[in-house]
């Protein structure tokens, strides 16, 4: 198992290039590809489904890991993995039923992730933690790419951390939402492996690669 995941969100990718950036993020040693689909209720804005998912499964070779900010997301797991998806994540505030929800994902064959909002308490995660192949910690409000990181998220980081050793699971625990290289240690610190990046890779002065190096360069 990998110590250190790197996912760029393509989020704020250029969708007029976005095989040729996808492939970019691969050959400067991304580990996965992460994709934000938001359907404008949920969370206010809205992004893309299915079809782009497929469209990046043709462009690369990597993981594709899936973060469904959707109300019923029961409705579209099928469509997603269809479409490639490696990991689909479920929000804990959509899923009545999370238990059922992530039997359902891992029986489509894929990895079952669960994810939170800043205002969600890990309590509400706690029931869920030994099904899951991946907890994601939003680290801001989820909606857009380019916010600032919220550093009062790092308690909650350490304490999945320990709910998750104390039931020696090997789920990765990811945070998503103004990872940079000036925060990517203290979430680090904090316990978290895998560090979705939006901003910090797509929009860095030297590039796609010089963005994904400079994050790199604190995990060592
Ligand atoms: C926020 C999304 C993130 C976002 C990250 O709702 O879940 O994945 O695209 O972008 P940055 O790294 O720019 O905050
Ligand atoms: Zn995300």
């Amino acid at each position: 198992m990998k110590p250190y995941i790197i996912a760029p969100s393509i989020l704020p990718s250029d969708f007029t290039r976005l095989g040729e950036q996808v492939a970019e993020c691969e050959a400067a040693g991304a580990d996965w590809i992460h994709l934000d689909v938001m359907d404008g209720h949920f969370v206010p804005n809205l992004t893309l489904g299915p079809v782009i998912v497929e469209a990046c499964h043709r462009a690369t070779r990597l993981p594709l890991d899936v973060h469904l900010m959707i109300e019923q997301p029961g409705n579209l797991l099928e469509a997603f993995a269809q479409a490639g998806a490696s990991s689909l994540i479920v929000h804990v505030e959509t899923c009545p039923d999370i238990a059922r929800t992530l039997e359902k994902i891992k029986l489509l064959g894929c990895h079952a992730g669960v994810t939170l909002k800043p205002e969600t308490s890990a309590k509400n995660i706690e029931p869920a933690l030994g099904l899951v192949d991946q907890v994601l910690v939003l680290t801001v409000h989820p909606g857009y790419s380019g916010q600032d990181f919220m550093p009062e998220i790092l308690p909650k980081v350490a304490e999945i951390r320990r709910l998750l050793e104390k039931i020696h699971s090997p789920a990765r625990l990811a945070v998503d939402g103004g990872i940079s290289a000036g925060t990517i240690s203290s979430v680090r610190e904090a316990g978290a492996d895998t560090f979705v990046a939006g901003n910090a890779i797509f929009h860095h002065p030297g590039g796609i690669a010089a963005g994904i190096l400079s994050l790199r360069a604190h995990l060592q």
